[in-house]
């Protein structure tokens, strides 16, 4: 059902919480090395800017498990949004409290506040009631932009929602859902799914609840592995789960599902020494950082007779270009299919950064901001952030 808009609230001289997903990429030295969920969120503060409103910015960073910790702090996030904004951004050095209502009443109206990391106390992870009440004291309406965290039920994007008469949906969340909610319901068929990246714990799961619904699923990055050695097959030390095996087992003979043929292998990720090998032949003291040729071509062939193509996760370690070859040709394959006509989705942070690296970020139909979130919300399952949204007629 569609959401209400943050276009149908009355926001002129209120205060305005917007829940924002800026977990972004920092790199060693704290700069910000990707700044697309920064920029996917401008949309929704301007508008509400324009409109009049003082708008509440409220995120988390990283994890850092439920106290301050100076690593996750959004302060590096205030600077570059402030000179994005003009100036106009003040930063709070906690979410809530005595200070930070005092810090509201003090900064002008038509403001943008970002508060600390809402990470920085337990309450946002176990969707505490005193917390989430705590939040929502400080806006007049309640916007959710955050689509990248959509699939959490914490207190900023499940909890506080019920303390306000229509929670509404920013732009970014709307953009999101206009591309995604079709491939839940009729997609254009055949209908590709690439699932690829480093973390493969919550992956068995959703590749389970995809299957039914798509036509290929195309296997790269560490989550390989754990099929390719429930096949039997010899991995070395590359990356897999052991405690999926079980659940591996049940999908791995699928035919739906399309793995790597050859890999890759390298004795560790610096990229010395590689070799391209058939699977069946990777050494015990070597693992496999990316997708081989040969797995390229099949990859490509499918994709090039697909209409709707969703890629989640890089193949392997791009960021090394002896393993990027993978990664870059996926990504052109999605520009050609978006020019031949194809729907073309890619979603989460590493999968933006490949497809950027291979200058192809802005040839496909929609880079979304969601990894896990996206998957979730194809999977058919409802994500809270969502779910917690004003629906309308
Ligand atoms: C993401 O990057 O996937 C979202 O910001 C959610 O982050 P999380 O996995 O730490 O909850």
């Amino acid at each position: 059902m569609p959401k209400l808009s943050v276009r149908s609230l009355p926001v002129r001289d209120r205060r305005v919480f917007v829940r924002v997903d800026f977990n972004v990429p920092l790199g060693e030295n704290g700069v910000i090395t990707d700044d697309t969920r920064i920029r996917s969120a401008l949309p929704t503060i301007q508008y509400l800017l324009e409109q009049g409103a003082t708008v509440i910015l409220g995120s988390h960073l990283g994890k850092p498990k439920g106290k301050p910790d100076p690593k996750y702090s959004l302060r590096a996030v205030a600077e570059y949004l402030k000179q994005i904004l003009n100036g106009n951004l003040h930063f709070t050095p906690d979410c809530i409290g005595i200070d930070v209502v005092r810090f509201l009443q003090r900064v002008p109206p038509n403001s943008v506040i970002l508060l600390e990391n809402l990470r920085f106390h337990p309450g946002e992870e176990k969707n505490d009631p005193d917390f989430a009440r705590a939040l929502a004291t400080l806006g007049d309406f309640y916007v959710n932009d955050a689509f990248g965290t959509a699939h959490r039920a914490h207190a900023s994007t499940a909890g506080m929602t019920i303390f306000f008469a229509q929670p509404a949906a920013g732009f970014l969340v709307e953009k999101e859902l206009q591309y995604l909610e079709p491939l839940l319901q009729t997609p254009v068929r055949p209908f590709l799914v690439i699932i690829g990246g480093a973390k493969v714990a919550d992956k068995a799961g959703v590749i389970k609840n995809l299957l039914p619904r798509v036509d290929h699923l195309l296997l790269g990055g560490a989550v390989a592995f754990s099929f390719l050695k429930a096949r039997g097959l010899p991995i070395g030390k590359s990356r897999w789960e052991p405690e999926l095996l079980a659940e591996v087992e049940k999908l791995k003979d699928n035919p739906k599902l399309v793995l790597p043929v050859d890999v890759v292998t390298a004795a560790n990720p610096d990229g010395a020494g590689t070799r391209i090998v058939p699977v069946e032949q990777i050494g015990n003291d070597e693992a496999g950082f990316d997708i081989g040729p040969r797995t390229i071509e099949i990859f490509c062939d499918l994709i090039a007779t697909a209409r709707t193509i969703v890629w989640a996760g890089p193949m392997g370690i791009f960021e090394n270009q002896a393993f990027s070859h993978g990664s870059v040709a996926i990504a052109r394959a999605l520009a050609q299919a978006t020019v031949r006509g194809a729907i073309t989705i890619a979603g989460g942070g590493d999968t933006g950064a490949a497809l950027k690296q291979a200058g192809m970020a802005d040839r496909i139909s929609h880079l979304s901001t969601g990894g896990s979130a996206t998957l979730e919300f194809l999977e058919g399952r409802n994500l809270p952030g969502i779910a917690a949204l004003t629906d309308v007629p």
